[in-house]
């Protein structure tokens, strides 16, 4: 099939990529020229393992295009999906300027040909509908179905995610649209849901909104293991072993972060209170996520009271999660303005990350460029991101390097009992 793709960032340069190599031609478009030039080179703005081989390869088979001219990658193309940004706006709401700027274009492009348009952005319910009243408001003999097919995929194991689906989740409202849609999936599993575009669109945020409630009662079970010494991770085993609780999304720490389960938790909060319904669990999940990762600084300040001054934190890792760059609502951006606010110094390290964090880092926050070095002479280290070459540190390879025996383990990654029969003062997230 011919397809075009709107938005070369995470969920259209993956999906793009994903379905040239299912053998389709796909042509994919964004408005930022730097980008489609690094593109056309070979070069991934991003940081995804095992993308790049795979755009070399589907360019040089010559099944994958990357463009600015969206016009001409729409009438090039049977398929055309949505996949730009919808950033949260001041209210919560999800910002979907993009999306409709995108719609009025391709209402613009489009000749009489029967085209699906298929929104993949992570948007507020009855978007598809309002995508299909603006193309037809452009041009209002517009063939076209508009459809919703959300993206699930995890950055940093995007790749392997698009081509392994749980499932395809398909909302059309005509036999024809869906049946299409079915048959470009059906290379990528038999799990297809097919329901119309209302739901498909409530079942991401749903999805998302669970995933996100999941963490934060992990995270409220552990602060309260906490205050009685029971250990989280021995609960969240045993509860884990229930098939109808099952032990993903069980991992206590200090909150989610990233560019989907923030922004999506409160613009479904937000769709509604649109309606005026108050939901007080979206309320809940929010709250618990904004303090946790303050529970690092209260282990801090009880391990060393009022004499923090002066004392240096090795911070290791950077990023929302290991395996990616990317720095949108990270934990360690809370959690170091609140060290130097303490008169302490942080040194930092995070093996991907580092370049996007520097300019979203105070000057005083050292970014090294090894681990021994964020490890050498520090008086606690504080795991903020569980990278693997982090975890491979013996206990006493970090005896030897740092000035004080103390560990602050966000992630709860560390052996705690190793750490401990070395001598160190070890706290997690409800592990005391
Ligand atoms: C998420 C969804 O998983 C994906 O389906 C959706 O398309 C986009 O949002 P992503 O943001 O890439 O993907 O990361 P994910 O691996 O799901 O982790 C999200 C956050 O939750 C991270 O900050 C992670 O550290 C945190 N997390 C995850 C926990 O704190 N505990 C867990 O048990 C799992």
């Amino acid at each position: 099939m011919k397809l075009a793709v709107i938005g070369t960032g995470y969920v259209g340069l993956v999906s793009g990529t994903g379905f040239s190599e299912l053998g389709n031609d796909v042509i994919c478009v964004d408005k930022i020229k730097e980008k489609i030039e690094q593109l056309n080179n070979n070069q991934i703005p991003i940081y995804e393992p095992g993308l790049e081989e795979l755009v070399r390869k589907n360019r040089e088979a010559g099944r994958l295009s990357f463009t600015t001219d969206l016009k001409a990658a729409v009438k090039a193309s049977d398929l055309v999906f949505i996949a730009v940004g919808t950033p949260e706006s001041p209210s919560g709401a999800a910002d979907l300027s993009y999306v409709y700027g995108v719609a009025e274009e391709i209402g613009e492009a489009l000749d009489h040909k029967y085209k699906v348009i298929v929104v993949k952005s992570t948007v507020p319910v009855g978007t598809s509908e309002e995508v299909e009243r603006r193309i037809l408001m452009k041009n209002p003999d517009a063939n076209i179905d508009v459809c919703s097919v959300p993206e699930f995929l995890r950055e940093g194991s995007a790749v392997h995610d698009t081509f392994h689906p749980d499932r395809i989740v398909i909302g059309a409202r005509t036999e024809k649209a869906a049946n299409l849609l079915v048959e470009l999936h059906s290379p990528l599993t038999d799990k297809i849901i097919t329901t119309d575009p209302r739901s498909s669109e409530m079942i991401k945020y749903a999805s998302n909104a669970f995933l996100a409630t999941k963490i934060s009662f992990i995270n409220e079970m552990a602060n309260i293991c906490d205050a009685y010494e029971a250990d989280i991770q021995a609960v969240a085993k045993g509860m884990g072993l229930d098939h109808r609780i099952g032990p993903k999304f069980l991992n206590a720490g200090i909150g989610y972060g990233g560019s989907c389960f923030p922004k999506d938790v409160k613009a479904l909060k937000h769709l509604a209170e649109e309606k005026n319904y108050h939901s007080k669990i979206l309320q809940a999940v929010i709250n618990v996520n904004d303090k946790q990762s303050d529970r690092m600084i209260e282990h801090f300040d009880d391990i060393f009271g009022d004499k923090v001054e002066g004392l240096t934190v090795g911070m290791l890792g950077l990023a929302f999660k290991p395996n990616t760059d990317d720095m949108r609502e990270a934990p360690s951006l809370k959690i170091i303005p609140k060290l130097l606010e303490r008169g302490v110094h942080v040194k930092a390290y995070d093996p991907i990350a580092r370049d996007n964090a520097q300019s979203l880092l105070p000057q005083e926050v050292k970014i090294v460029g090894s681990l021994t070095e964020a490890i050498q002479d520090v008086d606690a280290l504080f795991l903020v991101t569980e990278w693997e070459e982090f975890l491979s540190l013996s206990p006493a390879e970090l005896k030897a390097l740092m000035k004080q025996q103390v560990v602050i383990d966000g992630r709860n990654a560390f052996d705690r009992d190793a750490l401990k029969q070395e001598g160190f003062i070890y706290r997690g997230i409800g592990r005391k």
